[in-house]
């Protein structure tokens, strides 16, 4: 019974921890630098490209060279005209009339980012390849464009959703549906389907990407080869990590449940022992001849002191 328990027990834990990693909506924190602290390194870079900015006109900012491989822009507004007028085209984002900014401010800039080879470093999706690198669209009170670490402005498409055309797509693995993916500033991830001609569609701003599954989270060994396959680059070494946590997860557990096991039978073969020595004691009065059986010598008891009877009726 107790064994049972434990065994139970064991196995809840187990599949906790193996759901971890795939079923939260958290991101793991496994960069030095984290999403959101890259959002703030990256509306003060965006501002910096701003010398005397005509309104809406993309500025392409530079950005440090640990950071090599992200693109960022920003773009100056009059929020009215950013709600009558939207903005036909911003980088791949098609900002459509209706968008309206919280808290209000007269002017507000929009930073672009295009994460590129650093996509999976800042936004890694377990289980999931980037068909595009991830893409972000900001908003930030223009009121004063040398402030760093800026709050974001909350903004909103009331009418109709801003769009995100991605122009390049990897191929496609052949039976696996392309999905949008979309992260919210919270660290939370939506899925949504992709519409025609690569688009995604959001009503807020965030990061948005084009993703398809890689992998179930299946100890297979084919399963693994085909996941390493899809991942390229800094995907390969992400997903062989989150690999090697799995198999040493379950390989510990299933060590747990052994050891768990191992234990309970020493304690019953314990048991069993001592019946069996205090059985010794009591027939230890009697002198028991001893006889040679095969190589070792046994007691041999010469009669029986109750007759054997049956318990209860059972038939084999
Ligand atoms: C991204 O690519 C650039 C070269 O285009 C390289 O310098 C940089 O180290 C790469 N970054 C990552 C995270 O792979
Ligand atoms: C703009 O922000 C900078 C940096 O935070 C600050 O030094 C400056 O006083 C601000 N200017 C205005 C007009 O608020």
């Amino acid at each position: 019974m107790r064994v049972g328990t434990s065994f139970l027990a064991l196995l809840s834990l187990l599949s906790l921890l193996l759901s971890l990693p795939f079923s939260s909506a958290q991101l793991p924190p496994n960069t030095d630098i984290s999403s959101r602290a890259l959002d703030a390194i990256l509306q003060d870079f965006a501002f910096k490209a701003f010398v005397r900015p005509k309104t809406g006109i993309p500025y392409d900012g530079q950005v440090p060279r640990s950071l090599t491989g992200i693109r960022v822009s920003a773009m100056r507004l009059r929020s009215g005209s950013l709600r009558t007028r939207g903005v036909k085209r911003y980088k791949e984002f098609q900002i459509p009339i209706g968008v309206v900014e919280q808290p209000y401010v007269e002017r507000l800039v929009l930073v672009y980012h295009n994460l590129g080879n650093s996509s999976e470093k800042f936004y890694p999706l377990p289980g999931y390849s980037y068909l595009a690198p991830v893409l972000g669209l900001m908003s930030y009170s223009g009121a004063n464009l040398s402030a760093s670490e800026l709050p974001e402005l909350d903004i909103r498409a009331s009418e109709k959703p801003i769009l995100i055309k991605f122009p390049h797509l990897k191929s496609t693995p052949s039976g696996s549906v392309p999905k949008c993916v979309y992260f919210d500033l919270h660290g939370s991830v939506q899925f949504d389907i992709l519409l025609h001609g690569n688009v995604c569609s959001t009503v807020q701003q965030g990061h948005f990407s084009i993703v398809v599954e890689s992998n179930a989270p299946s100890p297979a060994p084919t399963a693994v080869a085909v996941a390493a396959d899809f991942g390229k680059g800094d995907g390969k070494r992400n997903k062989d990590k989150v690999w090697i946590i799995v198999a040493s997860l379950v390989g510990g557990c299933l060590l747990l449940i052994m050891l768990s096991l191992l234990v309970a039978k020493a304690r019953r073969t314990k048991q069993g022992m001592k019946i069996q020595q205090l059985e010794w004691a009591a027939e230890s009065n009697e002198t028991l001849q001893m006889a040679s059986i095969g190589g070792t010598k046994a007691p041999l008891a010469v009669g029986t002191r109750t007759r054997p009877t049956i318990e209860n009726d059972y038939v084999p």
